[in-house]
């Protein structure tokens, strides 16, 4: 994982093997829908395990069958809410949530519309009640424009003030990261990978396409 340093708390993990080549084939267009699932909840679990790594931890006695020792637990674990933005996230929340299987989870539709205004509806919002201690994170494969996130955040914030606010995704464009991250300074960012651009059209730049469609083989 490693921070990058145009933004403040905006990750990626370029430097992780494993991960890259999970990405490339994401990104090939050879890769059908069944592949390209297995690959976001892959995904999904590689960088929850990796998000933990950032997570408080507690110190805890346990008994071996031997003698008493002292084992830790990642507290913060415990205390996290996923928020599934529709339809893409939903293998990708699949992964998460096998490492953050403590997870409540949420789940919100947003859609967004076309070029030049890529204005964002909400049709269907499902959030449980935020605590102070919890880890919100918000799963959306491809941080494009970044309106969609500006306005799941802008939504999640009703339900409570949490302890952090994460986004997880596969790729980023320059151009959302910095409009979410002027919208929300709050919000850390764990993606993939950091593409260079956006197109006319809004997709990102080399990029894999649109995540839904390509999950789910259906426009
Ligand atoms: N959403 C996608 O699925 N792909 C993009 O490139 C941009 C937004």
């Amino acid at each position: 994982m490693k921070r990058d340093e145009r933004w403040e708390g905006v990750y990626s993990f370029e430097d992780s093997p494993f991960i890259m080549e999970i990405l490339t084939e994401l990104r090939d267009e050879k890769t059908g829908p069944i592949a390209f699932r297995k690959g976001l909840v892959k995904l999904g679990r590689y960088m929850a395990y990796e998000i933990t790594k950032t997570m408080d931890v507690e110190k805890v006695p346990i008994k071996t069958p031997l003698e008493e020792t002292e084992g830790i637990i990642v507290k913060d674990r415990r205390n996290v809410v996923i928020i599934t933005v529709l339809r893409a996230a939903i293998p990708l929340m699949e992964g998460l949530i096998k490492v953050l299987d403590h997870a409540r989870v949420g789940i919100v539709s947003a859609s967004r519309g076309k070029a030049p205004k890529f204005e964002i509806e909400m049709k269907y919002v499902k959030v449980p009640q935020i605590r102070s201690e919890d880890t919100v994170i918000i799963a959306d494969p491809m941080i494009a424009t970044g309106s969609t996130l500006i306005k799941v955040l802008e939504e999640v914030k009703k339900y409570g003030k949490a302890k952090r606010y994460v986004i997880i995704g596969v790729l980023a464009a320059p151009e959302g990261i910095s409009r979410i991250k002027e919208a929300h300074p709050d919000v850390e960012m764990f993606v993939a990978a950091i593409d260079r651009e956006l197109n006319e059209k809004g997709y990102i730049l080399p990029g894999l396409g649109d995540a839904g469609d390509r999950a789910f083989g259906a426009p």
